[in-house]
């Protein structure tokens, strides 16, 4: 990272503490740097340039081909690509001189992460807050991945079942959702249109499309049943109840009325059921969590369920599994095992799992 801090960003952050966060020398003048032409090398030696904050004078400047500060110049030198994250008052943001500028910059292919709505600074509340940096780091990161989903809609479903006992419990898993929120994120940087369905405690991961939340077996099926539909790719990593109780007590169970019973009965198959009634065309991939034998049992899953994939893991692994960052998978189709990942960070497995996806969707 080469961290470029202009003159009146100085006023906010000062050089030291910008320069001991990056780690890296901070350059601010065309005129100060060792290099005598750090406008043009900055430039040439970038990937990417991010500015962020973009305010409404750097937009116009940069708009306008203006090369009066290293910033400037800088953008005018490199041909990398370049990605805005503009953040000022509402008034400004919605002026339409700013709207125009941000059109034009738009328009020449420059990256604009949409400001957000909230607190502004002077205790404002409004349009123009610098976008949350998930987001702009998604924006940058979307640079440099493939987009061979662009044009899919993708659904991938997330998390575990909870199926209540009574008013306070419920039989559940330990499912936390990491996975499929990986494969949703990964999914939205490589263009596809991404919706979710999640059971999740984590925060909705940036460039999804639509989030829709469920508890139950059936509430996950009533939301796969419609968003299904127009999808190209499913991706079935929630973890599922086998069983559930047959009735829920409408009052709390309490321990003075001595040992309860619970009678269960079983699921409804999902991802068999909604295999079954496929579009030509669609995709649908299975997760076996196993214990033993996960890629025997993968393979009969793919049989049984009709599903053209199956991301199987062995849950009792160390790294791989519930309630942890990595996982290690092996990836089987009809045709036998296509690809084993990890242990990997999930982030890491959902690519490989989705380059997996982008070739069966090629052929
Ligand atoms: N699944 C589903 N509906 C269920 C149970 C599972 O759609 N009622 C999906 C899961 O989301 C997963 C795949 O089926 O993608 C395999 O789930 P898994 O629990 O491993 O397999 P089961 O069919 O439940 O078989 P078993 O538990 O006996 O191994």
């Amino acid at each position: 990272m080469l961290p470029v801090l202009t003159e009146a960003a100085q006023h906010f952050v000062g050089a030291v503490t910008f320069s001991a966060l990056a780690s890296e020398p901070v350059a601010s003048s065309l005129w100060q740097a060792s290099d005598p032409i750090p406008h043009t090398r900055l430039g040439q030696r970038a990937d990417a340039v991010l500015v962020c904050p973009a305010t409404a004078d750097l937009l116009a400047r940069y708009a306008h081909g203006l090369a009066d500060d290293l910033l400037a110049a800088t953008l005018l030198a490199t041909r990398a690509p370049v990605v805005v994250a503009p953040a000022m008052h509402a008034e400004m943001l919605e002026h339409p001189a700013v709207v125009a500028n941000l059109a034009l910059l738009a328009s020449r292919g420059v990256g604009v992460v949409p400001a957000g709505t909230g607190r502004l600074a002077g205790g404002d509340v409004g349009s123009g807050r610098l976008a949350e940096p998930a987001d702009i780091v998604a924006a940058v990161a979307g640079l440099f991945h493939p987009r061979d989903l662009a044009g899919k809609r993708v659904v991938v479903s997330a998390g575990g079942t909870r199926e209540p006992l009574d008013p306070v419990r419920f039989l559940g898993n330990r499912s936390s959702g990491r996975q499929g929120h990986a494969l949703a994120e990964a999914a939205a940087a490589r263009g596809a249109a991404v919706t979710l369905v999640t059971s999740s405690s984590l925060p909705p991961p940036p460039g999804i499309d639509a989030v829709v939340r469920f508890t139950t077996t059936a509430e996950l099926e009533a939301a796969l049943l419609e968003t299904v539909v127009d999808a190209d790719v499913v991706v079935m990593a929630a973890a599922v109840a086998d069983f559930r109780p047959r009735t829920v007590a409408a009052e709390k169970l309490h321990r003075a009325d001595g040992l309860v019973s619970l009678e269960l009965e079983p699921t409804p198959d999902i991802l068999a059921a909604l295999a079954g009634k496929r579009r030509a065309g669609q995709l649908f991939v299975g997760f076996a969590a196993e214990t033993a034998a996960a890629v025997a049992r993968a393979q009969e899953k793919l049989a049984a369920k009709g599903v053209d994939l199956v991301v199987a893991n062995d849950v009792t692994e160390e790294g791989a599994g519930f309630e942890v960052e990595t996982n290690h998978v092996v990836i089987v189709s009809r045709a036998g095992v296509v690809a084993e990942v990890g242990p990997a960070p999930k982030r890491v497995v959902a690519d490989a799992v989705l380059d997996v996806i982008s070739a069966h969707l090629a052929t």
